[in-house]
């Protein structure tokens, strides 16, 4: 079926996918294009019922600021200018855009003066999210004002006969209190009916599977991850057991109990699960190995030849395709997000995967949804909530979790002197003799992590990770920032160790014990749903010469793991937490509670 479609021109940074996703709540299939490849043909088929103009970080008067095809005003379709869209829409059509020096960041009140149809059942005065500096000068002719804050006079504006709407700030953000009604406005003024929703997803999926596989049968690596299993189970349920094989490789990078657990759980839908117990072969390729991008290749690779000697064992020919779980967000190069497969390696996209890609003999049933629609059909094809609900976890597992070193050495603390002003350096944190990786500016960073070994201010998380914020800013160096929460040494940090190891049995059992305790607690203390992701990382530092290891926890709350905050979870556990990993393990010099937001710091450490 041809669904009605809303176009979204990715702009750039992470707004495009937020967009989307809130609009294919409201019930309409949203899709996301690059501006620069669109032209006015390619959007001209009448299932597109409207055009979104994203938000996006860079200035209409940057240099290489993204453009797009300006036919496309001409096909007499609506369009929504948000952001960095609402500029261009003026630009484009014949206004002028203002650079700006203070810029609108956050909290905003505007007022609309209530004859644009797009704030319809919206109050005269509401809070908006902002995020500009430059701003609209005077809009295109055809254009009238009909919106404003305190601190910009063209906050929104539309063209009657056009029905072209722009607005300054983001309705996709939830913080906008009447953002959704915006967003359902646009979509009447735009005829739609609302005909997508999961459940259709599935049904017309159901027909495409049975044509695109035809005779052939269907394996694929499951993980124990919601997207997986539920690509399984849907694969399963479309073309029967026995068409599809899945494998399940225990790399000896899982967590504690997870084997058994993903084991039972997907044999209770009756699918056909062999699991493979790889273990030694993956830990003894990784021997030796400290440096991140080497590991997740090697891991990659490793899986390969598993699935490799899995084939000439079990006679499984080219006529088998291979099916992935890959979700939407990994399947869009978006405007702000073109650098993002060199921010990382993902495993769905390993050379020898492409290939196999490229000869057409991968399918990916669930690449045009987003997380929470996977989770939606994981319910719907009956799949256990705890299953469905599973925190995400990486492909190449606690092997991205734990940290190596290629060398021993210690820093000792004392006091640094300024060279300019020969002055001792006053810090509010101590930096680490380690780096982790981050994303600034949608470019990979590889920098220093920081320990603050006391809350400046009020103790809440809020606080925590805003002051980070602002250290991460304005330390170069520093792209993560975390919490000293418990510790086996005495007294202030004196000395910090790095250790050499690499991702032995031994360190890998650690960091199990101590992500299962963080686990228990989550379901203990029902919270494991309040969080979109808990990473417990290992790093191969210690303080003042006591134990050998530092723990991480990093909870994040997320939408679609492009960006994300600190989880909010009570001191309480926090500290239960710390107390239990430190008691269970004298090992341990350190446990930190990383309070870093997405960008700068990514949610994985390496
Ligand atoms: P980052 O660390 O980039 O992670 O903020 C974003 C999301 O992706 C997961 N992740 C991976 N998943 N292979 C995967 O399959 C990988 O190499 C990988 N690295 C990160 C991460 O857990 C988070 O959900």
């Amino acid at each position: 079926m041809n669904h009605e479609k809303i176009i979204i021109l990715d702009f750039g940074g992470q707004y495009a996918h937020l967009i989307a996703s809130r609009i294919r709540r409201l019930g309409v299939l949203a899709e996301i294009m690059l501006p620069r490849e669109t032209t006015a043909t390619d959007l001209a088929d009448d299932s597109i019922r409207g055009i979104i103009l994203s938000g996006g970080p860079q200035s209409v008067f940057a240099d290489d600021s993204p453009q797009t095809d300006n036919e496309i005003f001409a096909l007499g379709k609506p369009v929504l200018g948000l952001c960095y869209g609402h500029q261009y829409f003026a630009q484009a059509l014949g206004g002028k855009v203002a650079p700006g020096t203070t810029g609108e960041f956050g909290r905003s009140e505007f007022t609309q003066d209530g004859k644009c149809p797009i704030f319809k059942n919206v109050p005269e005065k509401s809070v908006v999210w902002m995020n500009h500096v430059d701003a609209v000068e005077t809009f295109a002719p055809g254009f009238e004002i009909c919106g404003t804050t305190p601190h910009c006079a063209t906050a929104a504006a539309w063209d009657s006969s056009r029905n072209f709407f722009s607005l300054q700030c983001h309705v996709e953000v939830t913080h906008t209190e009447f953002g959704e009604k915006m967003l359902e406005n646009f979509l009447d003024l735009c005829g739609c009916s609302r005909d997508w929703s999961v459940e259709k997803f599935y049904q017309e999926q159901e027909k495409k599977l049975l044509e695109k596989v035809g005779d052939k049968n269907v394996f694929l690596f499951v993980s124990g991850g919601v997207d997986s299993t539920v690509t399984f189970a849907l694969l399963t349920k479309v073309l029967g057991a026995d068409r599809v094989r899945g494998l399940f490789v225990d790399t000896g990078l899982l967590r504690q109990g997870e084997v058994s657990q993903v084991e039972k759980s997907i044999r209770a839908i009756g699918a056909d699960l062999t699991t493979l117990r790889e273990a030694d072969y993956f830990l003894k390729k990784l021997a030796g190995q400290t440096d991140p991008e080497q590991k997740r290749e090697t891991i990659g690779h490793a899986f390969l030849d598993v699935q490799q000697e899995f084939f000439k064992k079990n006679g499984l020919d080219e006529s088998w395709l291979l099916a992935q779980g890959t979700i939407y967000p990994d399947t869009i190069e978006s405007g702000g997000t073109k650098n993002a497969a060199k921010i990382k390696t993902h495993h769905n996209r390993a050379p020898e995967v492409q290939k196999l890609i490229d000869a057409g003999k991968v399918i990916e049933p669930v690449a045009e949804l987003y997380k929470d629609e996977v989770r939606a059909l994981g319910e719907l094809l009956g799949l256990p909530h705890e299953l469905v609900w599973r925190h995400p976890f990486p492909g190449p597992g606690l092997g991205v979790r734990i940290l190596c070193s290629d060398e021993n050495f210690d820093e000792t603390l004392v006091e640094k002197i300024d060279a300019f002003t020969m002055q001792p350096k006053k810090r509010p944190f101590v930096q680490l003799p380690i780096k982790s990786v981050g994303v600034q500016g949608d470019f990979r960073t590889y920098r220093h992590p920081a320990v603050l070994t006391s809350i400046p201010g009020e103790k809440t998380i809020d606080n925590l990770e805003k002051f980070s914020t602002k250290l991460i800013n304005h330390y170069d160096e520093i792209n993560r920032c975390t919490l000293l929460l418990g510790k086996n040494y005495d007294g202030n940090i004196s000395k910090i160790s790095v250790k050499k190891c690499d991702l032995s049995p031994e360190r890998v059992a650690r960091l199990q014990a101590a992500d299962a305790v963080v686990t228990r607690l989550l379901r203990e203390m029902n919270a494991y749903e309040k969080v979109w992701q808990f990473p417990v990382v290992l790093l191969p530092i210690f303080f003042n010469s006591v134990g050998s290891e530092t723990i991480v926890l990093r909870p994040v709350d997320s939408i679609d793991a492009m960006s994300a905050s600190v989880g909010k979870l009570s001191w309480e556990f926090f500290d239960r937490a710390a107390k239990e990993i430190l008691e269970n393990d004298p090992e341990i010099s350190a446990v930190l509670l990383d309070c870093t937001s997405k960008p700068p710091g990514t949610i994985e450490w390496e």
